[in-house]
């Protein structure tokens, strides 16, 4: 399946530390969005983790429940969407260790993040077959639970695209049984007349005449379709495109647009780069960072005046502050008519404003560990059954059973 007709959402964050505005503006918020919108699907990849983080395991625990406090706090509702902790579903690995079967080493190999990550942590040995293979991890995670869309920033694209490449790989190789069309014509009959004729037109439009809309059309019908076997919708599935069974259907990359998020020197916030404001760090720390931050080196006395395009304080206005607020900052500086800390004080206001729903109800989370803990138990639990089913499946498709 192609055309993302299935509309089952997931991704992961590794726990790699305390989260900053940056998560919150880029990743988080998208999630909370998408919660209302799609079945989702959110978890803390503590084995990706363990590819970079072996040596020090502990680094992992200690924020692996944190990361779902920030998550709770932002606004994920686990009545929305089901959260989870990778390693507490051991079933991802077996799917790991299957797909690493039918999985080239060159695949893996000419992943771009794979030489990449490894040149950028020198410091640490990643010449691991555990780090080789976490894009194929990854792939498991995703294809695991068959989810069609899957929101990742730019750089995980490349790894989406291999989870299509594995998946049809998966399913040319293990979908094709003895029999596929009669099966398949079999399926389609048990739809009722009206839905096969339906079934028929769209298949056809699109073999046809290559009419994407009617794949998109058809897919999403049988998606719909409450009372199809699970084996029969993969047949249907698959009779569409041709081929035989998808018992994995490709999924496709939700581009998370780049979060507009500045650093506290104007760059890019980010933890390498030292310049982050922590989700919900103590106001009187924010206070103090967004004080001490550079502004344009040009004002160096407050008779000077300065330019709001040169000043990472200019940045953070155009994310916070309303028009008259941007206007009083760019006649001000200009003219020297307001000092830094002037300018300052409506960003200070507004991140601490932003913050503090945030702050309290992670507070909240923070004093009832146990409504944490069932939580993170019901979601695992939740996306352990999504995962058998699909496991179940593919043992089957191997001829894995034994009974
Ligand atoms: N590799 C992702 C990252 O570093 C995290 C991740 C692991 C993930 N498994 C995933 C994201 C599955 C999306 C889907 O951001
Ligand atoms: Fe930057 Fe504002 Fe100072 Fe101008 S007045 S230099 S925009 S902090």
């Amino acid at each position: 399946m192609s055309l993302g007709a299935n509309k089952r959402v997931l991704s992961g964050m590794r726990p790699t530390g305390q989260l900053h505005l940056g998560h919150y503006h880029g990743v988080l918020k998208n999630w909370v969005q998408l919660q209302h919108e799609y079945e989702c699907f959110f978890f803390v990849a503590d084995w990706h983790a363990l590819t970079t983080s072996y040596e020090d395991t502990r680094v992992i625990s200690a924020t692996v429940y944190d990361l779902v406090v920030d998550w709770l706090s932002v606004g994920i509702n686990p009545g929305e969407a089901t959260l989870f902790i990778q390693s507490r579903v051991p079933e991802h690995a077996e799917l790991h260790l299957l797909l690493s079967m039918i999985t080239p080493i060159s695949w893996l190999e000419r992943v771009p993040t794979y030489k990449d990550q490894q040149e950028k942590l020198r410091e640490r040995d990643l010449s691991t077959y555990g780090f080789l293979g976490y894009p194929l991890l990854q792939s498991a995670d995703i294809l695991i639970y068959r989810a069609g869309n899957v929101p990742v920033g730019e750089d995980q694209v490349a790894h989406i695209e291999l989870s299509r490449e594995v998946a049809r790989r998966f399913n040319y190789l293990y979908g094709r049984e003895p029999g596929f069309e009669e099966k398949a014509e079999t399926a389609v009959a048990k739809l009722g007349k009206r839905n096969a004729r339906l079934y028929h037109d769209l298949r056809k439009r699109y073999q046809e005449g290559g009419d994407l809309e009617a794949l998109e059309r058809a897919q999403a019908f049988l998606e719909a379709q409450q009372n199809i076997a699970l084996g029969d919708r993969e047949r249907l599935l698959g009779y569409l495109e041709g081929g035989g069974k998808v018992i994995l259907p490709e999924p496709q990359a939700l581009l998370t647009p780049e979060s507009r998020m500045p650093g506290l020197d104007g760059e890019k916030m980010s933890k390498s780069y030292d310049n982050t404001i922590g989700l919900r760090e103590a106001p009187e720390s924010v206070r103090n960072k967004l004080r001490t931050m550079p502004t344009d080196p040009a004002r160096v006395r407050r008779t000077d005046p300065g330019d709001p395009a040169k000043c990472p304080v200019w940045k953070f206005h155009e994310i916070y502050s309303p028009e008259d607020v941007k206007q009083w900052v760019q006649a001000g500086c200009r003219s020297a008519g307001i000092g830094c800390l002037d300018c300052k004080q409506p960003i200070i206001d507004a991140v601490l404003k932003e913050q503090a729903p945030i702050r309290e109800r992670s507070e909240e989370f923070l004093n009832d560990p146990d409504t944490v803990r069932a939580i993170i138990d019901e979601g695992c639990e939740a996306a352990r059954s999504a995962a058998r089913e699909t496991l179940d499946e593919v043992r089957e498709a191997m001829n894995l059973v034994y009974t």
